[in-house]
């Protein structure tokens, strides 16, 4: 059942560009113009009189709702909110009939999100749900359904339902933009194009993954580390963390690259990894000297960028690339070699990689 992997977290990990394809599917016109969402039952004047939006999930389906509020935020121009589950539901949110609320999770029965979904609608907003599990109890309660035809997800690291959910905002936030005519049609083509370009750019990635088995050995013998990033990057650094704490049980921090020198700078000696990631071309410059704050302390720096960026190639000790997309796209990128640093650096020290100490795959206690 693991295909020939050794576990299913790497058999998952080498999924995702079938899952990228499966999610895309017939939710993309044939001349690739269009975005398909016959699921979402809103009328275009419903959509319209959303006045703010708030993301709720818990762990990784969190991390994805960073990302999905960039994305529905620059095509869109919907104010978005993303919050965990169980701050969400217990602090009174103000929600009005013109708020959407949509939660992702990919088993569709966490018990704070769904909790989350029920307080929603109680206050009168319409419910999307993104889930990987067709009829959960997400799935039932929300209004909406858009599925991630990730297929089944067993190991309890997320890697494959993440990305595809990542999708799953990419079509959403076309969706929006189109149906609003935020967007002029060809940024609506040309981001359909690059979309469509994900899953073999993916393929390329995992191509390479030898070269981040080795800087994962390196970190497997630290027992604290930094992800750095700016932007969508520090979104993706987020998630990066979670992962590598998850299976690896090594001490790691996400950062805003430009937060560090208020404080956690104080934390960087000799021969501490960072990993920094820069593929947002608007902010490359500023995440660089970053890179070179943390450098100067001693830190052994991993890169993920861009291909043909010369500045950060000079600024890092090791850099991974990654192919050139879209600057909104890049998560579905970069979240890969994070994925296999986490799995091989678990792997190294000997772990459980697909039942990690202390976690169940689907969390349903509050
Ligand atoms: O099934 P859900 O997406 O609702 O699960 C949410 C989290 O429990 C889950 O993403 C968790 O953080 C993962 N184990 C992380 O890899």
């Amino acid at each position: 059942e693991k295909a020939g992997y050794d576990h299913f977290m790497l058999k998952e990990i080498y999924e995702q560009p079938k899952a990228y394809r499966d999610t895309m599917g017939a939710r993309i016109d044939d001349a690739g113009k269009r975005i398909v969402l016959d699921e979402v039952k809103m009328t275009a004047q419903q959509i319209q009189d959303i006045h703010q939006i708030h993301i709720v999930a818990c762990g990784t389906a969190y991390h994805a709702g960073l990302v999905g509020k960039s994305v529905i935020e620059s095509l869109a121009r919907i104010p978005v909110e993303v919050e965990v589950a169980s701050e969400y539901r217990y602090r009174n949110p103000i929600i009005t009939p013109n708020t959407l609320v949509i939660v992702v999770s990919q088993s569709g029965e966490t018990a704070d999100t769904l909790a989350a979904l029920k307080e929603a609608k109680r206050c009168g907003a319409r419910v999307l749900a993104i889930t990987n599990v067709v009829g959960s109890s997400v799935s039932r309660e929300a209004d909406d359904v858009i599925v991630t035809w990730a297929g089944p997800e067993i190991a309890v690291a997320s890697t494959k339902a993440y990305t595809s959910q990542l999708i799953a905002f990419y079509l959403l936030g076309l969706y929006f933009a189109q149906t609003l005519g935020m967007q002029e049609a060809e940024v609506i083509e040309e981001t359909i194009q690059a979309l469509r370009q994900l899953p073999e750019q993916v393929e390329s990635i995992l191509a390479d993954a030898e070269k981040i088995k080795v800087y994962a050995e390196q970190i497997s013998k630290h027992d604290n580390l930094f992800f750095i990033g700016r932007g969508l990057d520090y979104a993706v650094a987020q998630e990066g963390s979670l992962k590598l704490k998850e299976i690896s049980y090594i001490h790691s921090e996400a950062y805003a690259a430009g937060e560090l020198k208020h404080g956690t700078l104080a934390l960087i000696e000799e021969g501490i990894p960072v990993i920094a990631l820069a593929t947002q071309e608007e902010l490359l410059e500023k995440t660089v000297s970053n890179i070179k704050e943390v450098a100067a302390r001693g830190a052994y720096v991993m890169g993920v960028g861009s291909e043909g960026n010369e500045e950060i190639a000079k600024a890092v000790d090791e850099l991974f690339t990654i192919p050139r997309t879209l600057p909104l796209l890049t998560p579905a990128l970069s979240v890969v070699p994070l994925q296999l640093l986490s799995y091989y650096a678990s792997l190294a020290r000997g772990n459980d990689v697909d039942k990690p100490r202390n976690l169940a795959k689907s969390v349903t206690v509050e």
